[in-house]
């Protein structure tokens, strides 16, 4: 299982981290535009693998794109990130040029690939990359979700007292911060319904919370955060390359499913090797529906401005 990163930053080299960690990939390839950098990180991490105990092979490259070439999985990292009281949205302009050149790079050596995007504006990007790549739609993956779903459970044990590990929750629509729809209504302790333990009032504070989670952390960072997206991106690639069947909310190419059409946006997937093998069709309440539906308006509007 060969998988390449591109972009050697933060949100890539943990992006590299965590699945060297984790242990199933047999190679890693880090690329980036700065002269060097690539090979930096990879030679650093590497440096780790006889303490953390794994076996993948983490190489680095400046703009070799022959040295990802087969690669059964690309994750693109690359753009800018946000700078504190920006939103994912405002970096259209210089992201989009860099997910159209890249993908179209890496589609050039590795044709079979399932792509993973991560650049801002994520649900777009996404969309941008079935515009610019000719890959089936199960093989076009944004990663948002899954991050948004960690933050969500994170703020659902913080206000419930509970260990991380006995709440169950998921985010559904847009990755960014009136886009997310966190289903409080569905999250649970040990299968019991939340609400059954905290107010609809803290409730709503956890919806907000986990909304403006990215925000919350560019603002104390000064930079977008890295851990959690780079551990998230980790789940994907291992539930791909082990095909898992596991369920989680990725955005994809909807063609009808939630009563949309012609945009990419979070929806549960399942995810097995042959990238989203299945978009899980839940039943939402109206008001979820209606945040839904509204989540989509805002991707639109973000698509929109791809034409300009
Ligand atoms: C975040 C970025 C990766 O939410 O979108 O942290």
């Amino acid at each position: 299982m060969k998988v390449t990163v591109v972009g050697a930053g933060a949100v890539g080299a943990s992006c590299a981290e965590y699945i060297a960690i984790k242990n199933f990939a047999s190679e890693v390839v880090l690329l980036d535009i700065k002269e060097g950098f690539a090979e930096g990180k990879a030679m650093d991490l590497m440096q780790t693998a006889s303490l953390n105990g794994f076996d993948t092979k983490i190489t680095g490259t400046t703009n070799d794109y022959s040295k990802t070439a087969n690669s059964d999985i690309c994750v693109i990292t690359s753009g800018i990130p946000r700078k504190p009281g920006m939103t994912r949205e405002e970096l259209i302009g210089i992201n989009a040029g860099i997910v159209k050149t890249v993908s179209s790079s890496l589609i050039e050596h590795s044709p079979d690939t399932i792509m993973i995007v991560v650049s801002n504006p994520m649900d777009t990007m996404t969309y941008l990359v079935h515009q610019t790549t000719d890959l089936p739609k199960n093989r076009i993956i944004g990663m948002g979700g899954a991050l948004d779903s960690a933050r969500f459970k994170y703020r659902l044990a913080e206000a419930l007292d509970a260990p991380i590990s006995d709440v169950d929750g998921m985010v559904l629509g847009g990755h960014s911060d009136t886009g997310m729809v966190p289903l409080t209504r569905l999250a649970t302790r040990n299968s019991v319904p939340v609400s059954e333990f905290i107010s609809e009032e803290r409730l709503q504070q956890v919806m907000e919370d986990t909304k403006v989670g990215g925000a919350t952390l560019t603002k104390l960072l000064g930079t977008s955060a890295w851990y959690a997206p780079g551990a998230a991106v980790s789940s994907l690639v291992q539930a791909i390359a082990c095909d898992q069947k596991k369920m989680f909310p990725c955005s994809t190419l909807l063609e009808g499913e939630y009563g949309l059409n012609d945009i990419c946006i979070g929806v549960p997937v399942l995810l097995g090797r042959n990238g989203i093998e299945k978009i899980v069709e839940i039943e939402l309440s109206n008001s979820e529906n209606e945040h839904m539906q509204k989540s989509a308006e805002g991707v639109r509007a973000t698509n929109g401005l791809l034409q300009q």
